[in-house]
């Protein structure tokens, strides 16, 4: 016991100690919103850079609006465009809220409304004329309600003035939810939704050439249940055989926690692979990771749990965070042009909370991110490639 505990105060810690500092010390190295000097990313950025944006009329499109951090980011938005209105601004924010659930969209568009205005208030004419909330239907497990939306998106971009997509923010989820093979893709609920049903939209945006043709960004939403990237196995996605076949039959809970991570890996292996492949079209992409935010997933998601784990989960503010501070992840990653690039990756800097940091690229040869220590760099973009391929077969089925 004594040799145990010896083994643990002189080796295990100072090595966690000295990964840590490194970490630290490399994120700020690289990162001047990781430095303890500067305030966090927060409102006041966000009002900075929607308005300082070169392009007169914005459309950010975010997935998932109708709670959570979808909300959050669309309020966040709205407030910051509200905040920065002066006598001389000429920007027009426009945000699509596309979401599975109508009526909740248009509680959540009216509840924002209400929430931002007041922080207009010298400037409300303006205001009314500039900032549009424009809730969509978008369900994205069926390929005919994608479609739909983006025929819809297209005619709507064409009333605003013939306008293009600046910002797609990939949000929605669902996580830990009953197995389930969804049948148009033959491939298991939460893979079905969180990236192909993703890389579907995005694959239609691109197809009809609805970003903006100068910059546009896309930010993929992932977790920090992306770490192991052995469970991602594109030759049995539905854990038919192995290991993973007996966690499924055994283990069913770990099982679906297993599917989300492989899902949320995968929102990883697309953000790379749109950055390798379209980033020198002007479409870049990045990846947020959002910590541990007090959302209504905790009660959708963990189908397994008693009702009390869910509470508790939804609850507990020891290493989580508000979803207000959450979204700024992929707010930072959507809006800060100048020092997030295609192909990084912004996370919260304590891991589950913190200060919105970007710890480079998401599979790039200097990050340090512990998303990246299990497989070589070459592995991991093979295994971008593969599922690219995988995924635009799927989709056509
Ligand atoms: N909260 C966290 O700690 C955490 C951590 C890591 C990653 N994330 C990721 O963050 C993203 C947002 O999650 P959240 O925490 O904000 O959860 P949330 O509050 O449950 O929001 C999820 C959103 O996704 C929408 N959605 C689910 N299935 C959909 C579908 N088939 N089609 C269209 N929309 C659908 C939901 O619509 P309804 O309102 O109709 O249900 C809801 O608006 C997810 O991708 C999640 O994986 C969250």
């Amino acid at each position: 016991m004594r040799s145990i505990f010896k083994v643990v105060i002189y080796v295990i810690f100072p090595l966690i100690l000295s990964c840590f500092y490194r970490y630290v010390t490399y994120v700020q190295s690289i990162d001047p919103f990781a430095s303890f000097d500067r305030a966090p990313f927060n409102i006041t950025d966000i009002s900075r850079l929607i308005h300082s944006n070169e392009a007169k009329t914005q459309v950010v499109l975010i997935t998932g609006a109708s709670s959570g951090l979808g909300k959050s980011s669309v309020k966040f938005l709205a407030q910051g465009f509200a905040q920065g209105l002066n006598d001389e601004s000429t920007s027009e924010l426009n945000i699509i809220m596309a979401c599975r659930n109508m009526k909740k969209c248009e509680n959540v568009r009216k509840e924002i409304l209400s929430e931002v205005t007041p922080f207009a208030q010298d400037n409300m004419h303006r205001f009314m004329n500039t900032l549009k909330l424009l809730p969509m239907k978008l369900d994205l497990e069926k390929s005919t309600s994608i479609k739909m939306f983006v025929e819809e998106l297209e005619t709507s971009l064409e009333t605003m003035g013939d306008t293009k997509v600046n910002v797609l923010m990939n949000n929605a989820g669902v996580m830990g939810i009953s197995h389930q093979i969804v049948e148009e893709t033959n491939t298991e609920i939460q893979m079905h939704v969180n990236h192909l049903g993703h890389f579907r939209l995005t694959s239609y945006l691109i197809k009809k050439q609805l970003f903006h043709s100068k910059h546009a960004r896309v930010v993929n939403v992932s977790s920090l249940a992306a770490i192991l990237p052995q469970f991602l196995q594109l030759e049995d996605i539905n854990f038919e055989h192995g290991y993973l076949a007996k966690i499924k039959e055994y283990l069913p809970t770990l099982a679906s926690i297993i599917y989300y991570g492989a899902s949320k890996r995968a929102n990883l292996y697309f953000t790379h692979s749109l950055h390798e492949k379209y980033s020198i079209q002007g479409i870049e992409s990045v990846a947020a990771h959002p910590g541990y935010s007090r959302t209504s997933i905790m009660f959708t998601g963990w189908s397994w749990a008693p009702q009390f784990i869910k509470e508790v989960m939804a609850q507990n503010t020891i290493a989580s965070m508000h979803s207000d501070d959450g979204a700024l992840m992929q707010l930072r990653a959507a809006l800060d042009l100048d020092t997030v690039k295609s192909g990084d990756y912004i996370v919260p800097m304590w891991f589950t909370a913190g200060r919105a940091v970007n710890v480079g690229k998401v599979f790039g040869k200097d990050s340090m991110y512990i998303h990246h220590f299990v497989k070589s760099l070459d592995w991991e973009w093979k295994r971008a490639e593969d599922l690219w391929s995988w995924s635009k077969i799927k989709i056509v089925q």
